[in-house]
């Protein structure tokens, strides 16, 4: 039996398996093939439901320095910006007005944000949202600080491995900084009872076919209940700025093979994947994709939140986004919903 048929019955590899798989991406008829039984797979589960996250990227203030992020704390053209408890929950309104039933709190590691300060605000949103769902991004924290977010009712974290091989790890990011906390980060938001999101970037300097095969291996065995894949995207004001970008193509090939994987998990089309492409995120619905995280950021800070260049979007009202992915859904089959779009087990 060939490799993309055992993985559609079986739903697991081998990292060999998935080296070999992936290395074949540029092969049309293989793209296909696994992006129809990726739709297939997504469409038994979730219909054409597309599901929006309203995203709020709150501050872009970072004591972390990876080697790849535009935000990082050692670039000094970053203009840095902090929204108040007040403009988030103004954009949490207009998110709320527009549809969103999921509102993700996005960030760098900013120590102005406090388990106290970030927990009344967690607690406040749901309070006066109890229909939605709240999702964290704001990084490592201590398991005491997850268990207090948690317990404020955050609902979801997401936080992408960024790369399962502890070398390449070691490549992207500052020597402070290490794969093995990551993963005891991951697992502690799992213990504490959060839907769990991790992932990586396609095409990261230094990353091979291996190193996918163990991100693959690696989502295989946590089972995470979101995962976040976009291609990588120099930034000018970072030492990879001359690197050259991610593709689109293995990035939707890899959708495919999550989506098989993992027929369950909640699998965004990212901005960055847009960024790369006009169509990117349709086309990333076509290989298996079932969300969408519009932005809800105040437009005066979009630019500001520039992780890579070029990023999509830092022009457009909330509504806009709103309103331009659901067409965009729509013009590939796809209905943009008015839900919270929880994991489906
Ligand atoms: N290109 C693409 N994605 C990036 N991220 C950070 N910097 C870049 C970049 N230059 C991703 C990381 C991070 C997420 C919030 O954005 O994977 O986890
Ligand atoms: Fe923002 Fe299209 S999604 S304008």
């Amino acid at each position: 039996m060939n490799i993309a048929d055992k993985l559609v019955r079986e739903h697991r590899l081998s990292d060999t398996e998935y080296a070999e798989l992936i290395s074949n991406y540029e092969d049309k008829d293989l793209a296909k093939y696994l992006a129809d039984e990726a739709v297939r797979i997504r469409k038994e589960i979730y219909g054409d439901a597309v599901y929006a996250r309203g995203l709020i990227e709150f501050t872009n203030i970072c004591k972390n320095d990876c080697l790849y992020c535009g935000i990082r704390k050692s670039n000094p053209n970053a203009e840095r910006y902090r929204l108040t408890k007040k403009e988030i929950l103004s954009c949490c309104d207009i998110g709320y007005q527009l549809g969103y039933r999921t509102f993700v709190l996005q960030g760098g590691e900013d120590g102005y944000y406090t388990d106290e300060r970030l927990a009344d605000i967690v607690r406040t949103i749901k309070t006066r949202y109890p229909d939605c769902a709240l999702t964290l991004s704001v990084g490592e924290r201590s398991f005491e600080s997850y268990r207090l977010l948690r317990e404020a009712g955050a609902d979801r974290y997401l936080l992408r491995h960024e790369t399962a091989d502890a070398e390449h790890y070691r490549r992207l990011h500052p020597s402070e900084m290490s794969l093995e906390n990551r993963m005891q980060c991951l697992r502690d938001l799992r213990t504490l009872g959060y839907q769990a999101g991790a992932g990586f970037m396609v095409g990261s300097p230094f990353q091979t076919m291996d190193c996918l095969a163990e991100d693959l291996v690696f989502l295989q065995e946590f089972q995470p209940e979101m995962v976040g894949i976009g291609p990588f995207i120099p930034h000018h004001d970072t030492e990879f700025a001359k690197e050259p970008a991610g593709s689109v193509e293995l990035t939707l090939f890899l959708l495919s093979v999550i989506r098989i994987m993992l027929p369950h998990v909640l699998l965004p089309a990212t901005t960055a994947l847009g960024t790369l492409n006009p169509i990117g995120r349709e086309r990333g619905m076509l290989a298996g994709a079932n969300v969408v995280m519009p932005n809800l950021s105040p437009v005066e800070n979009r630019k500001q939140y520039e992780l890579y260049d070029n990023k999509i979007c830092t022009g457009e009202e909330a509504a806009e986004c709103r309103g331009c992915l659901a067409n965009r859904m729509k013009s590939v089959g796809f209905t943009l919903v008015t839900d919270r779009g929880d994991y489906r087990s």
